[in-house]
């Protein structure tokens, strides 16, 4: 009988613990994200991580045959690093930059064939010179920052840098919750695509660009 007993608990710990180590696999991302959205909610900016949906939507703005880096910012619990992986980003070009510690630690465990850069994306060009080395062909630079409900300065310095960095040829692809067509970045970038993804919390319009300079010198 007590054999019978020890045997039948040992079975529910068994089972108790596989579910435990499952559902915390499972659910850290979130509950990562969570404690980064309490301790920062403005840098986070938004509830919830991208859907995979999202996350694909901006990763097929990539060519894959470019050989060229591509730049992540705010790779948060990495479901757009992820997208960019699985459409064909070499590890070994991909660069996620990412400001809270914890995300960035995550990212490193999850990923650890790319670039992982602890740090704000304001001062990217820096970042990229202290931990990479000198970076000249960038292919891309995809953010899941939020530039609405960052600080002002800083939208402004991130915005620089982006610009500085994929030069007359790179693309920025950036998401946002504003579906509606906006002009906020013509300064300094042009509007080359845009599509909805409906299928996120909340929907949200993916918009690829490439610098606007060369468009007004061939203008002038
Ligand atoms: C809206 S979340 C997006 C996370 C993830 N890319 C996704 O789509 O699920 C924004 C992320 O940007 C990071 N972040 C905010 N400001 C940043 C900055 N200046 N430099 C780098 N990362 C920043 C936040 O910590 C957060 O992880």
């Amino acid at each position: 009988m007590i054999s019978l007993l020890r045997h039948h608990f040992s079975d529910i710990f068994h089972h108790a613990e596989k579910y435990r180590k499952k559902y915390s696999t499972r659910f850290k991302p979130y509950l990562t994200f969570t404690k980064a959205t309490i301790s920062n909610p403005r840098a986070v900016g938004a509830a919830c991580p991208s859907s995979p949906f999202l996350a694909r939507a901006m990763s097929e703005q990539i060519d894959i045959n470019s050989d060229g880096y591509v730049i992540e910012l705010g790779g948060g619990t990495g479901m757009i690093t992820h997208a960019l992986l699985a459409h064909g980003v070499a590890p070994d070009k991909l660069i996620t930059v990412e400001f809270s510690p914890e995300l960035a630690q995550h990212l490193r465990e999850k990923f650890p064939n790319i670039h992982v850069l602890e740090g704000d994306a304001g001062q990217l060009d820096k970042l990229l010179k202290e931990h990479i080395g000198e970076v000249k062909n960038i292919h891309a630079i995809v953010s899941g920052l939020p530039l609405r409900s960052l600080p002002k300065p800083n939208v402004k310095a991130i915005k620089k840098q982006i610009h500085k960095l994929i030069g007359e040829k790179g693309l920025f692809i950036q998401f946002t919750y504003d579906l509606r067509l906006s002009s906020s970045q013509k300064k300094k970038f042009q509007l080359r695509k845009t599509r909805i993804v409906w299928r996120n919390i909340p929907p949200a319009r993916v918009n690829t660009y490439i610098s606007a300079y060369p468009r007004k010198l061939s203008e002038n």
